[in-house]
């Protein structure tokens, strides 16, 4: 008879799911990240009774709205969520607001004193999450004036902080926030989102590879080719120039989503599914990889960024975007690991704005077998093709395996066939609706490291050193593209080319 494990800690009484109880202090109560998705993905944990009658907000920021004006907005944002609107309300009234600068020290107290009042008002038993969706120069001013200020309670169960990115700009940069950080809060208590993390498809890598031993048995260096991971976006620099101009598709996309994926893609199987083993893994992982000298990051490294056409504005031409700005829109490269199971196998990466689509899909090269038996060349067949696992993250959610077949013709020809599995997407929990429930539940495996974090900088500041001294030769792809040629390039040199392409 199988065995099946039910995680009792996610039900509670009569089957409902366990109600979560906490004071939540969000700093940047008004601004984009907040009105778009962090209350959104409140109310979802609302409905589903994650959140029930014992849980607080209180936002802050420095404009001067009431408790009704800020429950309007928060009513607002989550209105295409339900159509129930006494639901909304009720879920808004459990909303306060607090007009604060958070350089302010003095006026954390009033802060102090509100928590506690409405500690004692919902029977929040102490528990408290600060959540900072702020720019991130105030994350270390912050954490620190919490914790001097007296707002981390001692009778509850958690203090916790969770923190956006981007978490540096560098090794430097991020350790010295790191240090700001561990000054106030332990390494457990701080949870470093990264909202790849919460997608549905990047969670499963670890049940397809660790779940199944048609996978985990062949996932190493005698049996897969290379590895090839690709986050592409249609849209180009929107209105974020200010931020994106300054950091460039290597520090925005790679040093944080993919260097996770890649983690994932490379641990060696952890002891248990817990985060502690897990994250354990991921570092190990990022330890092994090899850090690139001069010659090697230019090498293995391109970058690229969109030019104009009849429809498209150039990067350069975008709002907020200097002239001559040499910021990189997008990146491929190749990273090689020095460990017994992935040496020689390489891992592809690459990502960029204005590109042919907006989807994201990691593809699994297997080895072709050492003899092909069925090839005649003088009856015309066709060489085995490669065996790919492909998962795709988005906007589908699902995986194929392609294997090689019989076609059901006269005579005996191998054609590929996909075996596809595609995810129903209604019920899927949005990023930040699983990852603020992880942050509720103090399970802190789908959040970055500081380890892990100070690794993949490591990685990255080495192509970013080399970079700021070459002159790069921008733009140099053109909108609705896969990149510039030389990404091609990239793989047609070891003999290879990407799963996914589209005919320049
Ligand atoms: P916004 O600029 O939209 O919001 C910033 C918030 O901080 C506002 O509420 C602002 O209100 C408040 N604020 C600014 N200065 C102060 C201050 N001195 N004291 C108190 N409050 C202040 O930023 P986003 O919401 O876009 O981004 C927040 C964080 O989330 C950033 O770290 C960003 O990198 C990250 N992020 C954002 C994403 C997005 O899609 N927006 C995606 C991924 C990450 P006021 O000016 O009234 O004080
Ligand atoms: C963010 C980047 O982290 O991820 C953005 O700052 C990017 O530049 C976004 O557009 C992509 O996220 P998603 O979930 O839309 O693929």
């Amino acid at each position: 008879m199988p065995l099946y494990l039910v995680n009792n800690d996610e039900i509670g009484v009569n089957d409902l799911p366990k109600e979560r109880r906490a004071l939540i202090m969000l700093f940047g109560g008004t601004g984009d990240l907040a009105t778009r998705k962090l209350y959104p993905a409140l109310f979802n944990l609302y409905k589903k009774g994650n959140l029930r009658d014992h849980f607080a907000v209180i936002g802050t920021a420095r404009n001067k709205i009431n408790d009704a004006e800020f429950q309007e907005l928060v009513a607002k944002s989550v209105a295409k969520e339900s159509d129930d609107k006494k639901l909304i309300a009720n879920f808004a009234s459990h909303f306060y607001y607090e007009a604060h600068d958070v350089t302010d020290v003095k006026h954390y107290s009033v802060l102090r004193e509100k928590a506690d009042e409405l500690d004692k008002k919902y029977d929040l038993q102490g528990n408290r999450v600060f959540y900072i969706s702020m720019a991130p120069n105030f994350f270390g001013t912050v954490a620190k004036n919490l914790k001097t200020q007296n707002l981390l309670t001692e009778n509850g169960e958690f203090n916790r902080l969770v923190i956006e990115k981007p978490f540096g700009r560098d090794y430097e940069s991020a350790k010295q926030l790191n240090d700001e950080l561990s000054a106030s809060f332990d390494e457990n208590q701080i949870f470093r989102i990264d909202h790849y993390l919460g997608k549905e498809m990047i969670q499963n890598i670890e049940a397809i590879r660790f779940g199944n031993t048609i996978f985990e048995a062949l996932w190493n260096n005698r049996y897969i080719d290379n590895i090839q991971i690709t986050l592409a976006e249609d849209l180009g620099v929107e209105e974020r120039a200010g931020y994106y101009d300054n950091s460039g598709a290597l520090r925005d996309m790679v040093q944080n989503h993919i260097m996770q994926i890649v983690s994932l893609l490379a641990m060696e199987q952890p002891v248990a599914f817990k985060d502690v083993d897990i994250r354990s893994e991921k570092v190990k992982a990022l330890r092994s990889l090899r850090v690139y000298d001069v010659v090697e990051a230019s090498a293995n490294f391109v970058r690229g960024q969109y030019g104009s056409d009849n429809s498209n504005k150039s990067y350069r031409e975008e709002d907020g975007v200097p002239a001559d700005s040499n910021t990189e829109t997008f990146v491929a490269g190749k990273l090689l690991f020095d460990n017994y199971r992935w040496s020689g196998t390489p891992f592809y990466i690459r990502t960029g704005k204005k590109l042919a689509g907006k989807f994201t899909r990691v593809d699994v090269v297997f080895k072709k077998p050492l003899v092909d038996i069925f090839a005649f060349p003088q009856s015309g067949s066709t060489p085995l093709n490669d065996n790919v696992l492909t998962i795709f993250v988005e906007p589908n959610q699902g995986f194929s395996l392609r294997v090689n077949a019989k076609n059901n013709e006269q005579g005996f020809h191998t054609e590929p066939v996909d075996l596809e599995y595609m995810e129903d997407q209604k019920n899927t929990p949005q990023p930040y609706e699983r990852l603020i429930h992880d942050v509720l539940k103090g399970d802190g495996t789908n959040f970055s490291s500081w380890p892990e974090v100070a690794s993949a900088w490591k990685f990255v500041d080495q192509i970013r050193r080399v970079w700021d001294i070459q002159q790069p030769n921008f733009p140099n792809y053109i909108p609705g593209s896969m990149g510039p040629v030389a990404a091609d390039e990239l793989l047609a040199r070891d003999h290879r080319q990407w799963v996914y392409k589209i005919n320049r």
